[in-house]
């Protein structure tokens, strides 16, 4: 019978090809080519149709047959390749516990980051709160509410990156004085906070400017300030940043949202005073402006300045890091470059611990 002979030559031709399979992808390729709906043995089947009806009894037992016995020879070749391929990824991939460990790349904070920290907490143990604000603010916040109405020069002193929106007058904020007036109208007095962000200025860059870079606002108002306490605050902040024997010189300057305006300055850390190339022989290095609130910045969130009065200031951040570790190019904050970077790692010890040491 031809269909018996078919199956015999299928069957001895299977049985060599899976006894040379070597690996799993093998295997697989067997059974689709002998038992897949598609294989030889299916298309046997298929065919048993075609055999005269006295002879398909016996042809279809002896197709049958043929296919438990390769499909059973298959399991176990299939289960042999399998054992035999995990060995194999089992040994490549084990793990010498004996070989020493990479060591993990453990970054410090960015040192700006750092002074921020530094400043909020010495800030922190004189009772001010650390508040944020938005970097993208209108020119009511901005300006308006600072005593800058919309004509008045001195919105000429700030090189203002205006945002082109449908939303109304916004601008990425020239400084972090604009929280001043959102801090005030959301509650108080009194008021004790510091306001550490980013801020924005078309301004070209050099050793000393950045187009981004970071402030802390001061503002603290309350029915008594003066502007002893805002020396007396800044000195702190001076002696606990760069030492317990700074001086520190308050000079008059203008800010429309201040009355008296001051900047101040701390004398040189680096040189002691004497002048040197980071004070620029000076022997004083600029931290910021500040100034007592003006009535009209206290009226215009509904204050009554004949009851209350505060003071506020503006630190220079980069400016202030540079002063503390003699950084010459203000540029190398942003520049990314972790050779500059890893230079930067701060002491453990907290600061409510060193000024705990102190008293
Ligand atoms: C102001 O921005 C005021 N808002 C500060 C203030 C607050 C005054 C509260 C009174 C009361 P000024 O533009 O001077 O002021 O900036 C303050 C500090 O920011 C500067 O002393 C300087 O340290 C830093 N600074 C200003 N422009 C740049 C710049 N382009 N790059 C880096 N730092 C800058």
């Amino acid at each position: 019978m031809a269909i018996q002979d078919d199956l015999s030559t299928l069957r001895s031709r299977a049985l060599d090809a899976l006894g040379a399979i070597t690996d799993l992808a093998a295997a697989d390729a067997w059974e689709r080519q002998f038992l897949g709906s598609k294989g030889e043995l299916t298309s046997i089947l298929r065919g048993l149709s075609a055999v005269p009806a006295e002879e398909r009894p016996a042809a279809g037992r002896a197709a049958n047959a043929l296919k438990v016995e390769l499909t059973a020879a298959f399991a176990a070749e299939r289960a042999k390749r399998a054992a035999a391929a995990l060995d194999e990824r089992l040994t490549a991939e084990s793990v010498d516990v004996a070989l020493p460990g990479r060591p993990p790349l453990i970054g410090t904070a960015h040192p700006v980051s750092q002074m921020i920290d530094e400043i909020s907490e010495i800030f922190g143990l004189m009772g001010f709160q650390t508040v944020f604000g938005p970097e993208v603010e209108t020119t009511r916040y901005n300006f308006d509410l600072l005593n800058i109405p919309d004509d008045h020069p001195a919105r000429d002193v700030w090189d203002t990156i205006l945002i082109d929106s449908t939303a109304g007058d916004l601008v990425l904020r020239t400084h972090t004085s604009p929280m001043q007036a959102r801090v005030m109208e959301s509650g108080g007095p009194p008021v004790r906070v510091i306001v550490p962000g980013r801020t924005y200025r078309y301004e070209a860059q050099d050793a000393s400017h950045e187009w981004m870079f970071h402030q802390i606002e001061g503002l603290a108002v309350d029915t008594s300030i003066t502007l002893a306490d805002l020396k007396g605050v800044l000195t702190e902040l001076a002696r606990q940043l760069f030492g317990p024997e700074r001086q520190v010189r308050f000079r008059c300057d203008f800010f429309p949202f201040v009355e008296p305006g001051v900047d101040f300055a701390v004398d040189c850390a680096i040189c002691g005073g004497q002048g040197c190339r980071v004070c620029k022989q000076s022997g004083w290095l600029e931290m910021g402006g500040a100034g007592m609130v003006h009535s009209n910045v206290l009226r215009s969130v509904g204050y009554d300045p004949a009851a209350v009065s505060g003071f506020a200031f503006g630190l220079g951040v980069e400016r202030m890091v540079m002063m503390k570790y003699g950084v010459d190019d203000l540029r190398a904050f942003a520049a990314s470059d972790l050779r500059f970077l890893r230079q930067f790692t701060r002491p453990f010890a907290s600061r409510s611990d060193q000024m705990g040491a102190q008293r």
